[in-house]
């Protein structure tokens, strides 16, 4: 935006602001009763970045499945000290959907505790609350999940409409992704590659295209590299602010874009 008259610059906001408000009503009738699913074969490569973003693009409930404190739940403002009741626990004991937590800014949230760790239900019973509580709010759910394979990863796996994965071009991750691949066959997944570099790796694109093609997987749009994004402090989701900055534009852009491609795949 750095050429741009101030005038056109807001007209461009508006227009991303249309956007985003489009899109959620979109989400909210397309995602409806449906299950998305962030998950990774790699840690930290930004499965809560796009969870927390895309729940509120799609104007669908985040289910918190991620008990450690770099979780949404935390990053939300919605740390597991400041509430005296569980609702994820609760709704595990009780069969009742948990109400989830609103406030501005944030994506409805249920939110994740420690505790949940060892009270994981097995797969199968975790896969039939999410869809049995995405079908009693009658709204799309978007699970985020704990790096690394737990149970209630495999049960929000085996409940998902679409499964999100974040892809990091980096030969490690590449090496991570093929072996979920090979054991996610038949799963509906949507690549997203995330921190790509404004010079793209060549090799490495090539093999997320080949992979892409050998698993018969969708691959999204892409989200840049924000430098800023790894120490923002501010506990919202960014497309959730009410104008967008200098800094934020591009990236709210981008997110739209994956939350359109979602709608594509999971509606
Ligand atoms: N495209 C990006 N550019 C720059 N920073 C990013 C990008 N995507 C995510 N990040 C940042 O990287 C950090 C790790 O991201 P995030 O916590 O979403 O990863 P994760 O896959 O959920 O990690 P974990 O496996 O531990 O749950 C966060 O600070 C996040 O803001
Ligand atoms: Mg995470």
């Amino acid at each position: 935006m750095a050429n741009m008259t101030l005038s056109a610059a807001l007209a461009e906001q508006d227009e991303l602001s249309a956007l985003v408000r489009r899109l959620r009503e979109l989400g909210a009738q397309r995602l409806a009763r449906k299950v998305v699913t962030v998950m990774s074969a790699k840690g930290g490569i930004g499965k809560t970045f796009v969870a927390m973003e895309l729940a509120w693009l799609l104007d669908a409930v985040l289910v918190d499945l991620d008990w450690d404190d770099g979780n949404a739940s935390t990053a939300l403002g919605q740390h597991h000290d400041r509430f005296a009741r569980i609702p994820l626990l609760d709704a595990l004991e009780t069969e009742k959907p948990p109400r989830p937590k609103r406030s501005g800014r944030r994506p409805d949230l249920v939110p994740c505790h420690p505790d949940f760790a060892v009270n994981q239900p097995d797969p199968e019973r975790l896969a039939k609350l999410l869809s049995r509580w995405s079908q009693d709010w009658n709204r799309g759910v978007v699970a985020d999940t704990h790096p690394g394979g737990s149970d209630s990863t495999l049960g929000a796996v085996g409940a998902a409409d679409l499964i999100v994965m974040p892809v990091v071009l980096g030969t490690r991750e590449l090496n991570a992704l093929e072996g979920a691949l090979r054991e996610l066959v038949g799963y509906p997944i949507l690549l997203v590659p995330n921190w790509i570099p404004s010079t793209p790796p060549a090799a490495e694109r090539r093999r997320l295209r080949e992979l892409a093609d050998r698993y018969s997987v969708a691959v999204g749009p892409m989200i840049s590299t924000y430098g800023w994004l790894r120490t923002r402090k501010l506990r919202t989701v960014i497309t959730a602010a009410p104008t967008y900055s200098r800094r934020t534009t591009p990236v709210v852009r981008e997110l739209t874009a994956v939350a359109g491609a979602v709608i594509e795949h999971a509606g």
